[in-house]
């Protein structure tokens, strides 16, 4: 089979990543998270400790150094060569990742970062405008979704694992907010791509979700 370019798009807890990381592993290809790019910048945004503004998300992205490595199934992100891999998973963070995505530059300089990560193939790449925007050629594209009921549970149970004292209804809210905030913002908003398959994860294993993705890749 040759190496591909897999897009990846769909709402916060439909299972991009859990999902995308197997396939990845599966197929021997690379797994890149672009969501974590920009958790990376709301992360540093955050760090200022100051009022989060346009004009300080701006500075902070101009001269930003993000990276991430892939290895042995883990994503590690660097901001500015300081690991911050344990950092960025925070209900805050995730809050800040949408706001900042709404900014223009911040998704043109993201954006072409990722474009670079994807030249070799043999990628898998999740987040939410990779079919439609970052990677309109990839040769199998999926939009993957659950309800949200499903997709507050799981997140509140990996937040939970994680330590986090949380409820459920709050993360029901955070992500009903992120969603709203994803589908309506005016550049490159979450929407699935017309040649995209939609899978609905609702009531699907983890196994069962990866295995529709292989088949897909192996067409
Ligand atoms: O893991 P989860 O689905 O909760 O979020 P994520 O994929 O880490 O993305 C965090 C936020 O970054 C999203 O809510 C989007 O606002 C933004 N994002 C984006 O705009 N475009 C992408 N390609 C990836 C993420």
């Amino acid at each position: 089979m040759n190496k591909k370019i897999v897009a990846v798009d769909g709402p916060a807890g439909a299972g991009k990543s859990t999902v995308s990381k197997i396939v990845a592993q599966k197929l021997g290809y690379t797994y890149i998270d672009t969501g974590a790019m920009y958790r990376a910048v709301a992360y540093k945004v955050l760090r200022q400790g100051k009022p989060v503004t346009e004009q300080l998300i701006t500075d902070i992205v101009r001269d930003i150094d993000i990276d991430l490595q892939y290895v042995d199934g883990v994503t590690k992100v660097f901001v500015d060569g300081e690991e911050i891999t344990g950092e960025i998973r925070t209900p805050e963070v995730s809050s800040i990742a949408s706001k900042v995505a709404t900014i223009g530059f911040v998704r043109e300089k993201l954006t072409e970062l990722q474009r670079k990560m994807a030249t070799r193939g043999g990628v898998i790449m999740d987040g939410r405008d990779i079919a439609t925007h970052v990677l309109p050629n990839a040769d199998v594209k999926i939009f993957l979704t659950a309800s949200i009921e499903e997709r507050a549970r799981r997140r509140y149970d990996e937040l939970k694992a994680k330590g986090y004292d949380i409820n459920l209804d709050e993360v029901a809210k955070e992500i009903a907010l992120r969603d709203k905030q994803d589908t309506e913002r005016e550049i490159a908003p979450l929407i699935k791509a017309e040649d995209a398959v939609l899978l609905d994860t609702t009531n699907k294993t983890i196994d069962e979700v990866v295995d529709d993705i292989l088949n897909l890749c192996r067409k």
